[in-house]
């Protein structure tokens, strides 16, 4: 029997906020060799087996799109089981039924609350004989309300503990679900877990009264409060991710998302952390809170898809290593089981743009692969009949047009996790979307070879905006003309490694080339110029990239580029000799550059350059997330030309190495870890009085840039030296 023979089962009647816990008792009659449960819900879930968690999956399902692909999760349960045995599964909103994006009109919310609450399980036992039995979810399950009486994405989670709601005498019967089944697929994804506590740092009185925990640090997850308390004693607080100018409380940047958790105690010690749901915060605010609170009372929780870390950097730079640190906060707070923009305001959703933008960084940073994977899987079954790609994915916003480089993650993050992996297997599963996205773009471009007259993002958030803009000068013609050309080419790259025939691809690549040298043969911006040359499409890449150079310093040597041009700006400057340059930009600490919101206390990264202005005063309250990963897209330049540790294309995964570090005195010193699939390269750079000294040790052949010199070296330890 599989989880395909149980039933759906839901509630028998609508329980409006309140999360409905699911309930069933067995006996296990002759001594158990494994007990295995193969659960998923429509919502997300924490199942109890005998009062105890079943597995330290966090927001289980997670979330995936829901129409098309459900994962379903196995746990052994033989641990957790006695003779007679019962089983509590709640099941919360999460994504599949909270209102979710923020700015929907009042129909689309209801509708999407109005989603059925759905559990389906089966529970099988082997015993010590050979013998088997199942259960499954069906008529003899019931249900009753739980103690968590409010759980929502955005809006946080309400609990009373004062007793327990599941009493015997509540159980009412289940109604059966009439609910595809055929969306039921095995866990693909990466588990989302606790990953660390953060113990509050202090807790402070605001100049206008309100009682703070400050935890240091941003992180996505939620609070914990350990407390002694009577029946009826009620906490509440909120989310914030910073203070205002006069250290007052600010949480308007969250927008619509109201962040709130509220505990109703029962007698004595007790704690409690939201179960359900999560937040973005680095502070919270006691609303209520019986007593005098102490920061021992409270712990943050780090929640986020548990991906393997790969890569370390650390230099004698401590801004720049906040800066590192900063970065990996940005992923482990957004990579919760899709790449999110953020993960406080009423958004958290899995911009395709952003992805692609942060994927090389978040791939040398952590195992991103089978995180990338099952997403990507989600984003194929999400792309339209016309190939069109949805501005968010999972998509819930179907009615979304389509941008340039938001869709190209569809071409963009496939070859990305190759290129870090080594495994064709994602170019294969992929393979068809890759080539519907660049057909989509043949389809609905007028003007043949060129992507002309279609709604874009632009260089989104580029510094070189117009007066109320988010989006940078940069000509939505040339991005999404250049991103064409791009993806074109990805798929003739994956196409050839697949064996495939891709005449057809390569005879468009050579047309958009053409095309766009025609359309486009001046360079208006410092993300044109960047686009021109990191995508091929200049005549003379090494003029392009001097103009580039030229136009930054003339620029007062500040970034100009926003989502689009910056992931690329300091590689196109690195690779045509600027590298001094492109160390000036990283190491800038007035805004726009990368030190400056570490100067202004940041422990993520902000969506903004400048989210907190020089005086303290915020960017906007709109559009200013102080944890949005993008702008941390510096860290692959920082393996690959600062360490100097990449791989050609045509030697995926660290195959073999090579080895070109660019060392700046400023910093004195890097060092560098990464752990490949094919073993663990380690590079450091000191500067030492007229010279640098170079420590490497790779696992693969390796070719060595050094001093203007080339050689090959076999796997092992090197110390070089060159002289200034
Ligand atoms: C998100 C971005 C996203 C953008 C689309 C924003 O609201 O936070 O990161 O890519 O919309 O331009």
């Amino acid at each position: 029997m599989k989880i395909k023979d149980s039933q759906w089962i839901t509630v028998s009647r609508d329980t409006g906020d309140v999360v409905p816990v699911f309930h069933f008792g067995f006996v296990a009659d002759r001594p158990v060799a494994l007990a295995e449960l193969k659960i998923t819900a429509l919502g997300v879930y924490e199942a109890l087996l005998n009062g105890e968690r079943v597995g330290d999956f966090i927001l289980a399902p997670g979330w995936t799109s829901y129409d098309h692909r459900l994962q379903v999760q196995t746990y052994d349960v033989t641990g957790l089981l006695e003779e007679e045995n019962d089983l509590r599964v709640l099941v919360g909103r999460g994504w599949f039924r909270s209102p979710m994006p923020g700015w929907l009109n009042s129909e689309d919310k209801q509708r999407r609350l109005n989603q059925p609450c759905g559990l389906i399980a089966h529970l099988k036992l082997r015993f010590q004989d050979g013998t088997e039995k199942t259960f499954a979810t069906g008529p003899d399950w019931s249900w009753a309300e739980s103690h968590i009486r409010f759980s929502e994405i955005y809006d946080g989670e309400i609990c009373d503990a004062r007793k327990d709601w599941s009493s015997q005498k509540d159980w009412q019967p289940v109604k059966l679900l009439d609910w595809r089944k055929d969306i039921l697929i095995p866990q693909e994804g990466e588990i989302i877990r606790e990953t660390g506590r953060i113990a509050a740092k202090r807790i402070f009185k605001t100049p206008q009264g309100d009682t703070v925990v400050d935890f240091g640090q941003e992180v996505t997850g939620y609070v914990e409060i350990a407390l002694n308390a009577h029946v009826g004693d009620e906490v509440l607080f909120d989310h914030a991710e910073v203070q205002d100018r006069d250290g007052n409380w600010y949480n308007e940047n969250y927008r619509s998302a109201k962040a709130r958790a509220k505990y109703i105690c029962r007698e004595g010690m007790q704690t409690w952390h939201p179960e359900l749901t999560f937040f973005g915060f680095r502070y919270i605010r006691l609303l209520s809170w019986p007593g005098e609170a102490k920061k021992e009372n409270f712990t943050a929780i780090a929640v986020h898809s548990d991906m393997k870390r790969t890569g370390w950097l650390k230099s004698g730079n401590a801004e720049l290593n906040r800066l590192f640190s900063n970065i990996v906060w940005g992923q482990r707070g957004n990579f919760l089981d899709v790449p999110t923009d953020c993960p406080q305001r009423d958004e958290r959703l899995g911009w395709t743009g952003d992805a692609q933008v942060f994927i090389k960084t978040a791939s040398y940073l952590f195992d991103t692969e089978k995180f990338f994977k099952k997403w990507l899987h989600d984003l194929a079954a999400d792309q339209r009949e016309s190939g069109e790609v949805g501005q968010v994915i999972p998509d819930l916003m179907p009615e979304g047009v389509s941008s340039a480089a938001w869709g190209d993650a569809a071409t963009i993050c496939p070859w990305q996790v190759y290129q870090t992996y080594g495994d064709k297997a994602v170019l294969e599963d992929q393979f068809d979307s890759m080539r519907k996205w660049v057909d989509f773009i043949g389809s609905v471009t007028k003007t043949p070879n060129l992507w002309i007259d279609h709604f874009h993002f632009g260089d989104w958030l580029g510094l070189d905006a117009p007066q109320g803009s988010y989006k940078g000068s940069t000509r939505d013609d040339f991005i999404a003309s250049a991103f064409y050309a791009h993806s074109a080419e990805l798929v003739v790259k994956a196409g050839r490694l697949l064996g495939k025939d891709v005449s057809a691809y390569e005879r468009l690549h050579r047309d958009i080339v053409a095309a766009f040298r025609a359309a486009f043969p001046d360079y208006k911006t410092q993300t044109e110029h960047v686009l021109a040359v990191h995508f091929g499409l200049a005549e003379n890449p090494q003029k392009t990239a001097d103009a580039l150079a030229e136009m930054v310093k003339a620029d007062g040597t500040q970034l100009r580029t926003g989502f689009v041009g910056t992931p690329y700006i300091l590689h196109v400057l690195s690779n045509y000799g600027h590298t001094d340059l492109a160390w000036d930009l990283v190491l800038r600490r007035e805004y726009p550059g990368w030190l400056y919101p570490v100067l202004k206390g940041a422990t993520t990264i902000w969506e903004h350059w400048d989210g907190i202005r020089e005086d303290g005063s915020f960017w906007s309250a709109d559009m200013n997330s102080f944890n949005h990963y993008s702008y941390g897209a510096v860290v692959d330049w920082m393996f690959e030309q600062a360490a100097g540790i990449r791989h050609a294309e045509d030697k995926p995964a660290f195959e073999e190495l090579i080895y070109a570090p660019h060392p700046d005195a400023r910093l004195g010193w890097l060092q560098a870890k990464l752990d490949t699939r094919h073993g663990t390269v380690s590079a450091l750079w000191v500067c030492e009085g007229d010279g640098v000294r170079y420590e490497l040790d790779t696992p693969v052949r390796a070719r060595v840039f050094l001093g203007g010199k080339a050689q090959l070296v076999e796997p092992g330890h090197y110390t070089f030296w060159t002289e200034n």
